[in-house]
């Protein structure tokens, strides 16, 4: 296959970008996101801050601008994402307790009944542990009580039972790490207890701090083996290694419920590091580049 969202097809996979609705008048940015790219999530145009600007008071505008934007081109879309301590509104970083506890549960019901159905994959809990310890992050929705995650599920599969529900989070991509421990123990956790979850996304971020290692396909597995679909969610590589995009390739490959690769962005001038990182599939005039090539090759070597 010649694109690679026909090419992941072959083994039954998907290959998504993170698309920004400022960008959908950009007709570079649009024909290669269509030609190439088969699942999309938005950039930040369905998070908190976004949907829900004042309390009870929803805007879908950009949201659904990205949503039928895939859609009428043919493509899946992941929602991303209900319940995060980033991206709050100003209504919901002044709230605590109860009544927090309240709005998260308001905001999930209200965003998904409006994209009941619609969505494939649903990052429901983005980023809930901390960064060394291998515990939870330290948030209002954390001092809300340990069991908000378990809550943000069981909310979402009532609210739309058609959607898989996620857990999405960073540096969770090597094996060793402890923040990875602690989110595989919340996932075993929650399959034995019956929480209603589907999928870990693994944003897979990454830089010289946060670098690649072969364990990554431990990782994958290894969640797999719990029974949840895993999806890499966030791909960029600093650096634009195409070694290392053929790796992560190959890692999902080897895996049958690894069902798909998204990278957070469409170029190079499109990515949150910036161009200067060359993070990307695409150059910033819209060219392949060599890890484009690696990754295109890995998914119809598959
Ligand atoms: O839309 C406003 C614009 O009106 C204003 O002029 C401009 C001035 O700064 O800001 C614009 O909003 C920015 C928005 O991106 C759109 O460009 C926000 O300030 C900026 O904070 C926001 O950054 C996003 C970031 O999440 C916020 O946490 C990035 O685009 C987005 O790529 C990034 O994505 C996250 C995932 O959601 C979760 N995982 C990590 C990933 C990278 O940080």
């Amino acid at each position: 296959a010649s694109t690679l969202g026909a090419a992941a097809a072959q083994s039954g996979r998907y290959f998504g970008t993170a698309i920004s609705a400022s960008k959908l008048g950009d007709s570079q940015y649009t024909t290669i996101a269509n030609r190439e790219f088969n699942m999309i999530t938005a950039e930040n145009e369905m998070k908190i801050d976004a949907t829900e600007p004042n309390r009870g008071q929803f805007n879908f505008t950009n949201g659904d601008r990205i949503y039928n934007w895939a859609v009428q081109n043919g493509k899946q879309v992941r929602g991303h994402t209900l319940a995060w301590h980033q991206q709050q509104p100003g209504w919901m970083q002044s709230l605590s307790g109860s009544s927090l506890r309240q709005a998260m549960i308001d905001h999930i019901n209200g965003v998904m009944s409006h994209y009941k159905g619609k969505i494939a994959y649903w990052d429901v809990v983005n980023e809930a542990f901390d960064d060394s310890n291998g515990g939870r992050r330290d948030s209002n929705l954390q001092r809300t009580g340990n069991d908000w995650i378990e809550v943000a599920f069981r909310t979402a599969r009532a609210a739309d039972p058609a959607a898989k529900l996620c857990y999405n989070d960073y540096n969770i991509d090597n094996w060793s790490w402890a923040k990875t421990q602690g989110v595989y123990n919340m996932v075993r956790d929650f399959k034995s207890r019956g929480v209603p979850i589907d999928c870990v996304g693994l944003q897979s971020h990454f830089n010289s701090q946060s670098a690649y290692n072969s364990n990554y396909r431990t990782t994958i597995s290894s969640f797999a083996a719990l029974g949840v679909d895993v999806a890499i969610t966030e791909l960029d590589i600093q650096g634009g290694s195409a070694q290392t995009y053929a790796n992560v390739t190959n890692d999902c490959l080897a895996v049958p419920r690894c069902v798909g690769i998204t990278v957070w962005g469409v170029r190079d001038s499109d990515s949150w590091l910036g161009a200067n990182t060359s993070p990307l599939l695409f150059d910033s005039s819209g060219n392949k580049k060599a890890a484009y090539t690696s990754v295109l090759n890995a998914l119809n070597a598959a």
